[in-house]
């Protein structure tokens, strides 16, 4: 992976610093990098966070105040925190397999696992991939469910020409590092729904009624709790997982390119699907709507001695490269899990198995060049 930063954005930060006196906590730049970003991405608000990972804890914690406990349905395959996040805010996950081709949660297991206890269903589009598919959103919409998008690794990426992060109740992006953009560390909350939106301003400061955005969201507070300054009244047990202006600085530079990264992150993927070798490497992925940031690398079989291959041409090479892909694959056979869930639970899932021992990725950042791509793919074919 390259570092995506470039001198444009370090140049933002520094006019930036230069100004007279800049206020550097959370204020006017963050309010603006929530606005641009809730307007390419086409919803109504945005809360900017100091990671993926905060914005996956308040987001969970905005669902447990809103519905109450029960379960909620999330993919083994993820970030560790989609899970964390489900557990810390005193959910039950309920874990469902993916689609190969999408390597994100198979709709039909989704919707089979919805029981009149289930409060959310959190998924995550893996890689660029888009998880979504008209059964899943046409049966969510149908029993009423509430779907939760994980969009930290898909920026950009569409389902039927619309952005992931639209079509749910509340959406998550990280960006940190090897993301599509970033904010050197950072995170956005996503919704259209204008009472969930006041509360995430609350839970990411404290639980504070004084950051809502406007005194018709404070007022009742105040009216409720005349015995409170209304400067400290701590609606919700909450966090504080504020950002800063510079981040946000960054974010607002790196905006402007986010586009055109992403055309030529997909230009990049269908290259390297295209020169792989099939036989060796699964490259049926549904590509329509990705937008990739890494190569994802899944061997067709459980073959213990390509793997090993692999491994050591792409070390041998300084191919910088994950095992497992997203979060180090299986997330049932973590400890943090098998606590909870035994040593069993994680043998049910089988198509997360296979990307746990036989799946990797690879970065794929917009610098770069045709050329090394297809070195890439001549490497791998010939392992
Ligand atoms: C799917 C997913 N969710 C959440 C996160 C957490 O984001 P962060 O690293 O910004 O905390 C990541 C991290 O990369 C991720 O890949």
């Amino acid at each position: 992976m390259r570092n995506n930063i470039t001198r444009a954005d370090l140049d933002a930060v520094i006019d930036f610093l230069r100004g007279d006196d800049p206020i550097l906590t959370q204020s006017r730049n963050v309010r603006a990098f929530e606005e641009e970003w809730s307007a390419w991405l086409g919803v109504k608000h945005s809360v900017f966070v100091n990671s993926g990972s905060s914005a996956n804890l308040i987001t969970l914690a905005a669902l447990r105040e809103t519905r109450g406990p029960g379960e909620v349905i999330v993919p083994p395959l993820t970030w560790v925190s989609d899970i964390a996040s489900v557990l810390q805010c005193g959910f039950t996950p309920v874990f469902a397999d993916i689609n190969p081709r999408t390597l994100g949660m198979d709709d039909e297991q989704v919707l089979r696992k919805i029981t009149p206890d289930t409060k959310a269903v959190f998924l995550t589009h893996i890689l660029g991939y888009n998880a979504l598919t008209d059964r899943l959103l046409a049966g969510l919409a149908e029993k009423n469910m509430p779907l939760i998008e994980d969009v930290c690794e898909s920026h950009g990426a569409t389902h039927q020409g619309q952005k992931l992060g639209r079509f749910s109740l509340m959406s998550n992006f990280s960006f940190y590092y090897a993301h599509h953009l970033s904010t050197i560390e950072g995170g956005m909350v996503c919704t259209d729904d204008r009472e969930l939106y006041e509360m995430l301003r609350m839970l990411r400061s404290h639980g504070m009624v004084r950051e809502c955005s406007d005194d018709a969201h404070r007022r009742p507070w105040h009216e409720k709790h005349p015995d409170l300054n209304p400067d400290f009244i701590f609606a919700f047990p909450a966090y504080n997982v504020r950002s800063t202006e510079i981040n946000a600085v960054m974010g607002r530079s790196q905006l402007k390119r986010l586009d055109a990264n992403n055309a030529r992150r997909r230009a990049n993927l269908d290259l390297f699907l295209k020169h792989l070798d099939s036989r060796k490497y699964r490259t049926d992925f549904t590509t329509e709507g990705s937008c990739n940031y890494a190569f994802t690398l899944v061997l067709q079989n459980a073959d213990d001695a390509l793997r090993d291959r692999v491994m050591a041409a792409l070390g041998a090479h300084g191919v910088e490269f994950r095992r497992g892909t997203s979060g180090g694959g299986n997330q049932l056979r973590q400890p943090y899990l098998r606590r909870v869930l035994g040593d069993q639970e994680f043998s049910k899932y089988p198509n997360v198995e296979h990307v746990h021992f036989y799946g990797f990725y690879i970065g794929n950042y917009p610098g770069l060049e045709r050329d090394k791509i297809l070195r890439l793919c001549e490497l791998l074919n010939a392992a």
